[in-house]
């Protein structure tokens, strides 16, 4: 199973200060170095963290982009241009957060399938972001998406027991049905360091997306490094002159 990590929130991170830093094509690269086998990024309509440059110079550069995309004119275009390695399509609404639902392929078989030809004939794998509901992967098919992604929110957010063990459930029938119709099926949102095991163990999902959870943990595992780091420039300051000589 393979993982795809999520950058969009090194985007939102250097948009607090309107500048390059931290660049989402050097993320790009680090979690590709540490094992990833896909760079996610959501270019929203509103463009609130990725931009449309970070998209071109991550897919030309490392060849591994999914991008994350509502079926918007404006951005299918913009996708047709930049060739992703996949893409995913989302629903998208102004107000949210974060993706709320999943896509209703089942209301728009007609409107995908020909969305989904433009990409295909780029050689762009097209995936589905859809709830675990066999109407919506049956659409999925049809629509001749050639992967669907389970949406796991609900699954994340239960606290309770029982619920998360009945929407795992469900998750583990859509996987089975959607790879017995022929789909190749992935799985994100919500994932985190405790829930992310028991989707992990289903057979057959072909790569998990997560990106939250992962940029909220890299603050914790690398906030005491960047701490030392600084505080050895301070503490050589006094001992080390301009040309990096002992004073
Ligand atoms: N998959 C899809 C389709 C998403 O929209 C998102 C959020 O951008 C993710 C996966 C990753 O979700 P999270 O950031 O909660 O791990």
């Amino acid at each position: 199973m393979k993982l795809g990590v999520n950058i969009d929130h090194i985007a939102t991170l250097r948009n607090a200060r309107g500048g390059e830093f931290p660049s989402p094509l050097h993320a790009a690269f680090t979690v590709l170095e540490a094992g990833a086998f896909n760079v996610t990024c959501h270019l929203r309509e509103d463009r609130r963290h990725i931009k449309d440059n970070d998209i071109r110079l991550i897919s030309e550069q490392t060849k591994r982009l999914n991008l994350e995309m509502a079926a918007n004119d404006e951005i299918i275009s913009i996708a047709l241009e930049v060739i992703p390695r996949s893409i995913t399509l989302v629903p998208e609404k102004r107000q949210e957060l974060t993706t709320e639902g999943g896509l209703n392929v089942v209301l728009d078989i007609e409107k995908y399938k020909k969305i989904n030809d433009k990409f295909r004939s780029k050689g762009i794998n097209v995936s589905a972001f859809i709830e675990p509901e066999e109407l919506q992967i049956e659409a999925a098919k049809k629509a001749e998406f050639n992967f669907i992604e389970i949406h796991t929110g609900k699954y994340a957010q239960y606290l309770d027991p029982l619920k998360r063990y009945e929407e795992l459930t469900r998750i583990k029938k859509a996987a089975e049905f959607a790879l017995n119709i022929g789909l190749k099926v992935n799985a994100g949102h919500g994932l985190n360091y405790e829930n992310t095991r028991d989707i992990a163990e289903i057979a057959g999902i072909y790569e998990l997306n997560i990106g939250y959870s992962i940029v909220a943990h890299a603050v914790f595992t690398g906030l005491d490094n960047a701490v030392k780091e600084m505080l050895d420039i301070i503490k050589t300051a006094g001992l080390i002159n301009n040309c990096g000589k002992l004073k």
